[in-house]
């Protein structure tokens, strides 16, 4: 099996039909980065999708928060107002002690994020799982695997030019979506760490990613494909990479938007 039917099997795109009286194949050849063939070859270039700028994102996390539906409990001691002005060192203690939502009480530690700090590129999760909460860190797991390799498809490394950071900072209890309240209530500190980094590109894996950024409910297929806006961040949209370790059928829209991506940083 030669190198592009190893990628074009990967992706589920192999045999490629080629009409008999055509030369060229259909399927358009796929440059698969280098790097990602020697580790796996999980995803191929695909065409590209029409970038529209969408401007009707809720500009305040109070305005998002009301689309989104998310209310806090006026009870609950919401760190927003106490976030803002900190600097990293203090941002990492006050999320470590932190036991303003109810995720605390069940996990063994938080996971700030990691990366480098002055990362252009930011990759936003939803939240840990079993692995990051023993580890102590973002993406680790079985999904952090396919996401090193999403990044080496685009020629990234996870440290280098690049932060990974979740929703919520703590581990849901097996592994169930975080709800709005802890998302309401650990939000803030993500927008601190956004503020902080200041990256030039967002990309939010996954629905609970997206929705919580952008404030407002869709599916992440109307998401897709649209470079959206976080606080005059451009904001995109891809498939978390635990659904697609579930659905490998959607890798090539996966690298549809890493495409996509690369084009935005690239201006
Ligand atoms: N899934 C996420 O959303 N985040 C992680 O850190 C790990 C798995």
């Amino acid at each position: 099996m030669d190198r592009n039917e190893a990628v074009l099997r990967e992706l589920n795109l192999y045999p490629q039909w080629v009409r008999r009286n055509q030369i060229a194949p259909v399927v358009a050849e796929p440059h698969a980065p280098e790097e990602l063939l020697a580790v796996r070859p999980e995803l191929v270039e695909g065409h590209g999708a029409p970038i529209t700028v969408d401007s009707r994102q809720a500009s305040t996390s109070s305005a998002r928060a009301e689309i989104n539906n998310i209310h806090t409990d006026p009870s609950v001691a919401t760190p927003a107002s106490q976030v803002d002005k900190l600097d990293w060192p203090e941002l990492k203690q006050q999320v470590r002690d932190c036991t303003a939502c109810k995720l605390r009480a069940g996990c063994t530690q938080t996971v700030f994020g990691a990366g480098d700090e002055q990362a252009e590129w930011l990759f936003v999760g939803e939240g840990p799982g079993a692995d990051e909460d023993a580890r102590g860190e973002p993406f680790v797991g079985q999904a952090g695997k396919l996401l090193d390799n999403m990044l080496l498809a685009i020629k990234l490394r996870r440290g280098k030019n690049v932060y990974i950071a979740n929703i919520v900072k703590c581990r849901p209890p097996n592994n169930r979506n975080p709800e709005a309240d802890e998302i309401a209530t650990c939000l803030s500190y993500l927008q601190r760490q956004i503020e902080l980094i200041k990256p030039k590109l967002i990309i939010a894996l996954g629905k609970t990613a997206a929705t919580a950024l952008l404030g407002r409910d869709a599916t992440l297929g109307s998401l897709r494909g649209t470079l959206h806006d976080y606080r005059g961040i451009p904001l995109l949209v891809t498939y978390h990479p635990a659904y697609l370790l579930r659905s490998p059928m959607e890798k090539a829209k996966a690298w549809q938007d890493l495409c996509l991506a690369v084009n935005t940083m690239a201006g």
